[in-house]
């Protein structure tokens, strides 16, 4: 369950080694939209070691998707990298061929988006979709393929994974197909995992399942996190580290426990009372129960 007390902050430190190389190393980041020849993110950086979470907050239309796209180079058509650079495992993405981005997607770094419908094919169904990229991407063959994908479709918490494994995407809910592809999102078990809003359209309890599902995940395979959320709790939750965004600007980054309960920024601090208009006090309150 997501709980939200101030002990449910993680302090990481213990469980990752922050001293391991990168999996993924964003170096002053600027991306520009070529047709109005405009700097629209003017440098995000951020370094992300195996286990490890960085969350981007930050208002509506502040770069935090685009950053996720320069990251897995699928930017918008007419907008591109103008500066800084991107590492994914000691890589330049700069430097990769359509070959190699083909075989860096997926088996080592992932996304979730929201709106999974344009993710996911309708005429093919959904279990056989996760199923083609374990078995592209792990080699596996058919069956295997086909039962890794049955489990993965289990572990998202999908109630008749059989069931679900045959269905296409317009018998599924929003929330299912969701979780359709953060099962996808994994199936090769990638290093690198961007969740750009993934659980928001998921009802509290599947969301905090997911979380728990990520968390698992990190400890056991290491698997690193770049977590989009609007919503603090969440970041608060699962994030070692914290990004602001404004306006294309990070205005704010440092340990998830100081960034939100310490904030330096007005920015920051607009936004953690914010949420606390909604009710999240009880997060950013340290209530001690006994
Ligand atoms: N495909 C696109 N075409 C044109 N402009 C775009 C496109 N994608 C993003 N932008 C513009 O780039 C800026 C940053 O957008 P981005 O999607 O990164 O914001 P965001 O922080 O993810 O916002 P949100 O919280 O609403 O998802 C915005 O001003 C947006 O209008
Ligand atoms: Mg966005």
């Amino acid at each position: 369950m997501t709980t939200l007390s101030h002990h449910t902050v993680p302090e990481r430190a213990e469980d990752a080694d922050p001293s391991a190389p990168p999996v993924l190393a964003v170096r002053d980041v600027r991306i520009s939209d070529r047709t109005a020849d405009r700097e629209i993110v003017h440098g995000v950086s951020f370094d992300l070691t195996p286990g490890r979470a960085v969350g981007i907050v930050g208002e509506s239309g502040s770069g935090k998707t685009l950053t996720c796209r320069a990251v897995l180079g699928i930017l918008p058509p007419h907008f591109e990298i103008t500066g800084g650079s991107v590492e994914i495992a000691g890589t330049d993405i700069a430097t990769l061929t359509p070959r190699q981005w083909t075989a860096l997607r997926g088996a080592t770094i992932s996304a979730v988006f929201q709106d999974p419908a344009s993710y996911l094919n309708p005429s093919i169904r959904v279990g056989a979709q996760i199923a083609e990229v374990i078995r592209v991407k792990k080699g596996l063959k058919r069956r295997a393929a086909r039962h890794r994908a049955v489990e993965l479709l289990r572990a998202v918490r999908l109630r008749d994974p059989e069931l679900v494994y045959g269905q296409y995407t317009y018998e599924l809910s929003g929330g299912m197909l969701q979780r359709v592809l953060i099962a996808a999102a994994i199936a090769a078990e990638p290093r690198v995992l961007i969740a750009d809003e993934a659980t928001t359209a998921l009802d509290v309890t599947v969301q905090a399942e997911i979380l728990d599902l990520l968390a698992e995940l990190r400890e056991r395979a290491g698997l690193a996190l770049v977590v989009v959320s609007h919503d603090l709790a969440v970041v608060a939750q699962v994030c070692d580290e914290v990004l602001v965004m404004r306006e294309g600007v990070v205005v704010e980054h440092g340990p998830t426990r100081s960034v939100l309960y310490d904030p330096r920024h007005a920015y920051t601090r607009l936004l953690v009372a914010e949420h606390e208009q909604y009710g999240l006090e009880k997060f950013l309150t340290p209530k001690e129960t006994a």
